[in-house]
């Protein structure tokens, strides 16, 4: 079985959020299972500057009937996995991957439309022909379009099948109508039967017509995508390709979120000794300037600043809790300017209670989940979700909405406490601030008054295992009944 895995972020290369994770981790789990796979990305310039070697130059890349575009491949390896680099620096060698920080390049219909055609170039390349071209959100939703319509006498290519993996249903890859011909896509495709959303170009609602296979990344989302109110816009559309649709959910890389071995902290530990988990906490506290106490309970949040994320019912729900009871919070990300300000402001009310670090730090992001005693996640929707799945590893308890992703991971306490034996977390539905203090309470009721049952809470949740090894089963199932 030949695998391209196409993507337009990686782990270990350049992430901005979970597709990275996933993008690194499955294919080289594949590798495992004896699948030839190979991960193409883009050359981003903090990739130009590491110079990796040149394995094609002067590639030509067609993206349209006139446009041909200079473009080299280079070559970089992550865990065994060979990771191929499209090198075209009017599109790639910019400040951001999607955006400059504020917009999203206008451009970027034509950039990614440059990666899905690349993809062909670098098979041609390496003489080398895939059995499935594996897609990833809307960067990568263009390939199975041109598989079909530029490809289709094509038989190197055309017994090929496509799988498009949905990780954000929300960002759906809108380009402007003028971009059509340029990105080689006929106008007879721009109705609203395929590309065409609101007199744009949708670039996802393509790659769900034309994907032989479409999957979220969890049961729980796919329902959600096939509900109108939960489904970005989309739901008459999932619905209409529900025989070729699915919930997969995602693994987690032990070999990088393990508190046993993670290089980050301060302390290692492990379930049969969390002693280690004290001294993250306390480091933890001095690095982040809070007073230095054991015993205050730590909650921590890390993630991309969005709505996405909740932030609507967390602000107020932290200020609140910040102002009501001694606990400290930390919370570390970086994005939406209004929700950074919101952030300064509770640092500059609560100084000796809430740290907020304002960035991007991978390593900080692993002191955090080791060091902190719960975790905050109460997206208003979450495909998926990593960063719970981490904390149930490092037997940090996460406060979840009951959403997607997170409602199939956590298992919540139950208000009477009743599944205390079982439970993993603590969660909440309703999109209200209230909702979610009451969880943070309920979370904190148990560290404080119970906490012999938050200690089996975190044993419970450290024993869970999201490995890839099972997260990728259900991947090779489809690969083999896509191809047979
Ligand atoms: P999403 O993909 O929607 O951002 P996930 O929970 O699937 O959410 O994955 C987020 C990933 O990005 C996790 O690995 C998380 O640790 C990481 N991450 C997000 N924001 C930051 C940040 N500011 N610094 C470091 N890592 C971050
Ligand atoms: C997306 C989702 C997140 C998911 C990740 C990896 O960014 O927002 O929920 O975990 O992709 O699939």
């Amino acid at each position: 079985m030949k695998v391209l895995f196409v993507a337009s972020e990686a782990d270990g290369l350049v992430k901005s959020g979970g597709l990275a994770d996933v993008a690194r981790a499955l294919p080289v789990e594949l590798i495992k299972d004896n699948v030839d796979v190979k991960l193409l990305i883009p050359c981003y310039r903090p990739l130009i500057a590491q110079d990796y070697p040149v394995v094609a130059d002067s590639v030509s890349v067609q993206v349209n009937m006139w446009d041909k575009f200079g473009c080299r491949f280079r070559k970089t390896e992550l865990d065994g996995l060979t990771v191929y680099l499209l090198e075209h620096n009017v599109y790639f060698d910019r400040e951001g991957m999607y955006d400059d920080g504020n917009q999203a390049y206008e451009d970027n219909g034509l950039r990614y439309a440059l990666l899905c055609q690349a993809a062909f170039s670098l098979c041609e390349t390496l003489d080398w022909f895939p059995d499935v071209f594996h897609c990833n959100d809307w960067q990568t939703a263009l390939l199975p379009f041109y598989l079909r319509e530029h490809r289709q006498f094509d038989a190197r290519f055309n017994q090929a099948k496509t799988v498009l993996t949905i990780h954000n249903g929300a960002y759906q890859g809108y380009v402007p109508k003028h971009y059509l011909t340029n990105m080689g896509i006929h106008e007879r495709f721009f109705t609203d039967a395929v590309f065409e959303s609101y007199d744009q170009i949708n670039l996802m609602k393509g790659g769900l017509i034309f994907s032989d296979h479409v999957n979220a990344v969890s049961p729980g989302y796919k329902d959600e995508l096939l509900a109108d109110e939960t489904s970005h816009g989309l739901g008459y559309f999932f619905r209409s390709i529900q025989d070729k649709f699915s919930g997969i959910i995602n693994g987690c890389d032990y070999g990088q979120w393990n508190p046993e071995v993670d290089h980050a902290l301060p302390a290692n530990y492990s379930a049969e000794d969390l002693s280690g988990k004290t001294t993250c906490k306390t480091a933890l506290q001095q690095e982040m300037g809070l007073p230095i106490n054991p015993d205050i309970p730590l909650l921590g949040n890390i993630s991309r600043l969005v709505d996405q994320k909740g932030y609507n019912l967390l602000i107020p729900a932290m200020r609140e809790l910040l102002s009501q009871q001694d606990v400290q919070i930390i919370v570390l990300g970086s994005g939406d300017p209004v929700i950074t300000a919101d952030l300064h402001s509770l640092q500059h009310q609560f100084p000796d209670k809430f740290a907020f670090y304002k960035g991007y730090s991978v390593d900080l992001s692993h002191r955090i989940e080791a060091g902190s005693d719960i975790y905050l996640m109460p997206s208003i929707f979450e495909p998926c979700g990593l960063n719970q799945i981490y904390s149930l590893r490092y037997g940090t308890l996460p406060v979840i909405r009951k959403t997607g992703g997170l409602k199939d991971t956590v298992k919540s306490l139950a208000l009477n406490s009743s599944n205390w034996k079982t439970a993993t977390g603590f969660g909440f539905e309703e999109q209200t601030p209230e909702a979610c203090l009451k969880a943070m309470k309920q979370a904190l009721k148990v560290y404080l008054e119970k906490p012999e049952r938050f200690k089996h809470m975190q044993l419970t949740a450290m024993a869970k295992d999201f490995s890839w090894e099972t997260a990728v089963k259900p991947y090779l199932k489809l690969y083999k009944e896509l191809t047979d």
